[in-house]
Protein backbone atom coordinates (compact mmCIF):
# COMPACT_ATOMS: atom_id res chain seq x y z
CA UNK A 1 0.00 0.00 0.00
CA UNK A 2 1.37 3.40 -0.98
CA UNK A 3 1.24 6.48 1.42
CA UNK A 4 -1.13 8.01 -0.99
CA UNK A 5 -4.02 5.55 0.18
CA UNK A 6 -4.22 6.43 3.65
CA UNK A 7 -6.76 9.09 5.35
CA UNK A 8 -4.77 11.83 5.62
CA UNK A 9 -3.72 12.62 2.19
CA UNK A 10 -5.26 15.89 0.38
CA UNK A 11 -8.08 14.69 -1.68
CA UNK A 12 -9.87 11.84 -1.99
CA UNK A 13 -8.10 11.48 -5.68
CA UNK A 14 -4.75 11.39 -3.66
CA UNK A 15 -6.24 8.59 -1.15
CA UNK A 16 -7.00 6.44 -4.18
CA UNK A 17 -3.37 6.76 -5.41
CA UNK A 18 -4.36 9.28 -7.98
CA UNK A 19 -4.56 8.39 -11.93
CA UNK A 20 -2.63 5.03 -11.67
CA UNK A 21 -4.72 3.93 -8.15
CA UNK A 22 -8.29 4.54 -10.01
CA UNK A 23 -6.67 3.41 -13.14
CA UNK A 24 -6.32 -0.19 -11.74
CA UNK A 25 -9.40 0.26 -9.25
CA UNK A 26 -11.78 0.52 -12.50
CA UNK A 27 -10.24 -2.38 -13.89
CA UNK A 28 -11.09 -5.14 -11.30
CA UNK A 29 -14.54 -3.08 -11.15
CA UNK A 30 -14.75 -3.81 -14.32
CA UNK A 31 -13.47 -7.35 -14.27
CA UNK A 32 -16.57 -7.82 -11.04
CA UNK A 33 -19.10 -6.47 -13.11
CA UNK A 34 -18.52 -8.76 -15.96
CA UNK A 35 -17.99 -11.50 -13.15
CA UNK A 36 -21.33 -10.72 -11.34
CA UNK A 37 -24.40 -12.60 -13.06
CA UNK A 38 -26.89 -9.45 -11.43
CA UNK A 39 -25.65 -6.99 -13.70
CA UNK A 40 -23.11 -8.78 -16.65
CA UNK A 41 -26.28 -8.56 -19.17
CA UNK A 42 -25.65 -5.03 -18.96
CA UNK A 43 -22.14 -4.51 -18.77
CA UNK A 44 -21.49 -7.32 -21.97
CA UNK A 45 -23.52 -5.24 -24.14
CA UNK A 46 -21.18 -2.49 -24.16
CA UNK A 47 -19.33 -1.71 -27.51
CA UNK A 48 -16.68 -0.12 -27.35
CA UNK A 49 -15.52 -1.29 -23.21
CA UNK A 50 -11.61 0.23 -23.32
CA UNK A 51 -13.26 3.87 -23.94
CA UNK A 52 -15.94 3.24 -21.39
CA UNK A 53 -13.42 2.32 -19.13
CA UNK A 54 -11.01 5.24 -19.96
CA UNK A 55 -14.53 7.47 -18.97
CA UNK A 56 -15.57 5.82 -16.05
CA UNK A 57 -11.52 6.53 -14.70
CA UNK A 58 -12.14 10.18 -16.20
CA UNK A 59 -15.45 10.75 -13.95
CA UNK A 60 -13.57 8.81 -11.10
CA UNK A 61 -10.50 11.09 -11.17
CA UNK A 62 -12.12 14.42 -12.23
CA UNK A 63 -14.82 13.60 -9.41
CA UNK A 64 -12.99 12.59 -6.55
CA UNK A 65 -10.80 16.23 -6.64
CA UNK A 66 -8.08 15.11 -9.64
CA UNK A 67 -7.15 17.44 -12.43
CA UNK A 68 -8.83 15.78 -15.50
CA UNK A 69 -11.24 16.39 -16.72
CA UNK A 70 -14.77 14.14 -17.91
CA UNK A 71 -15.93 14.14 -21.35
CA UNK A 72 -18.66 11.25 -20.93
CA UNK A 73 -21.98 12.18 -20.20
CA UNK A 74 -23.44 13.10 -17.01
CA UNK A 75 -24.89 10.16 -14.76
CA UNK A 76 -28.40 10.77 -15.44
CA UNK A 77 -27.69 11.17 -19.13
CA UNK A 78 -25.27 7.90 -19.36
CA UNK A 79 -28.16 5.34 -17.36
CA UNK A 80 -31.65 7.37 -18.67
CA UNK A 81 -33.43 4.11 -20.34
CA UNK A 82 -32.21 2.00 -18.63
CA UNK A 83 -34.72 1.23 -16.41
CA UNK A 84 -31.75 -0.16 -13.78
CA UNK A 85 -33.67 -1.44 -10.47
CA UNK A 86 -32.44 -0.88 -6.78
CA UNK A 87 -30.81 -4.46 -6.62
CA UNK A 88 -28.41 -3.63 -9.85
CA UNK A 89 -27.48 -0.43 -8.17
CA UNK A 90 -26.24 -2.34 -4.38
CA UNK A 91 -24.48 -4.64 -6.56
CA UNK A 92 -22.89 -2.01 -9.02
CA UNK A 93 -21.48 -0.66 -5.21
CA UNK A 94 -20.84 -4.45 -3.49
CA UNK A 95 -18.48 -4.57 -6.95
CA UNK A 96 -17.09 -1.07 -6.15
CA UNK A 97 -16.26 -2.11 -2.59
CA UNK A 98 -14.92 -5.71 -3.82
CA UNK A 99 -12.36 -3.65 -6.78
CA UNK A 100 -11.32 -1.58 -3.37
CA UNK A 101 -10.32 -3.71 -1.20
CA UNK A 102 -8.22 -6.27 -3.90
CA UNK A 103 -6.79 -2.54 -4.76
CA UNK A 104 -5.41 -2.11 -1.09
CA UNK A 105 -7.64 0.65 -0.37
CA UNK A 106 -8.49 0.91 3.19
CA UNK A 107 -11.86 0.65 4.91
CA UNK A 108 -12.04 4.62 6.21
CA UNK A 109 -11.41 5.56 2.28
CA UNK A 110 -13.72 2.82 0.65
CA UNK A 111 -16.62 4.37 3.12
CA UNK A 112 -15.62 8.04 1.99
CA UNK A 113 -16.32 5.82 -1.91
CA UNK A 114 -19.67 4.50 -0.77
CA UNK A 115 -20.86 7.41 0.58
CA UNK A 116 -20.32 9.16 -3.28
CA UNK A 117 -21.59 6.55 -4.93
CA UNK A 118 -25.18 6.00 -2.69
CA UNK A 119 -25.59 9.88 -3.04
CA UNK A 120 -26.01 9.30 -7.13
CA UNK A 121 -28.90 6.95 -6.54
CA UNK A 122 -31.24 9.21 -7.73
CA UNK A 123 -29.44 9.99 -10.95
CA UNK A 124 -29.22 6.24 -11.70
CA UNK A 125 -32.29 4.15 -10.52
CA UNK A 126 -35.53 4.20 -12.35
CA UNK A 127 -34.68 7.17 -14.66
C1 LIG B 1 -23.22 5.21 -8.58
C2 LIG B 1 -23.30 4.26 -9.48
C3 LIG B 1 -22.80 4.40 -10.90
C4 LIG B 1 -21.85 5.24 -11.41
C5 LIG B 1 -21.00 6.28 -10.70
C6 LIG B 1 -21.75 4.95 -12.84
C7 LIG B 1 -20.90 5.58 -13.71
C8 LIG B 1 -20.82 5.35 -15.06
C9 LIG B 1 -19.94 6.04 -15.99
C10 LIG B 1 -18.96 7.17 -15.61
C11 LIG B 1 -20.14 5.53 -17.21
C12 LIG B 1 -19.42 5.94 -18.52
C13 LIG B 1 -20.28 6.90 -19.32
C14 LIG B 1 -19.73 7.16 -20.70
O1 LIG B 1 -18.99 6.32 -21.26
O2 LIG B 1 -20.05 8.24 -21.27
C15 LIG B 1 -21.15 4.49 -17.07
C16 LIG B 1 -21.63 3.72 -18.10
C17 LIG B 1 -22.49 2.67 -17.94
N1 LIG B 1 -23.15 2.29 -16.79
FE1 LIG B 1 -22.95 3.15 -14.99
N2 LIG B 1 -22.64 3.95 -13.14
C18 LIG B 1 -23.29 3.59 -11.99
C19 LIG B 1 -24.26 2.60 -11.87
C20 LIG B 1 -24.66 1.75 -12.87
C21 LIG B 1 -25.59 0.65 -12.70
C22 LIG B 1 -26.29 0.28 -11.38
C23 LIG B 1 -25.68 0.03 -13.91
C24 LIG B 1 -26.49 -1.19 -14.31
C25 LIG B 1 -26.43 -2.32 -13.65
C26 LIG B 1 -24.84 0.77 -14.86
C27 LIG B 1 -24.67 0.46 -16.17
C28 LIG B 1 -23.88 1.16 -17.06
C29 LIG B 1 -23.71 0.79 -18.46
C30 LIG B 1 -24.37 -0.40 -19.18
C31 LIG B 1 -22.85 1.75 -19.03
C32 LIG B 1 -22.35 1.85 -20.48
C33 LIG B 1 -23.26 2.77 -21.25
C34 LIG B 1 -22.85 2.91 -22.70
O3 LIG B 1 -22.15 2.05 -23.23
O4 LIG B 1 -23.23 3.93 -23.26
N3 LIG B 1 -24.24 1.80 -14.18
N4 LIG B 1 -21.55 4.42 -15.75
Amino acid sequence: MSETTTATASTLYDRLGRRDGITRITHELMKNHLANPLVNTRYSQIKDMDQTERNVVDFFCAGSGGPNTYAGKDMLNTHRGMNIDEQEFVSVIDDAMAALTTCGVEPPVRNEVLGVLWSMKAEVVRV
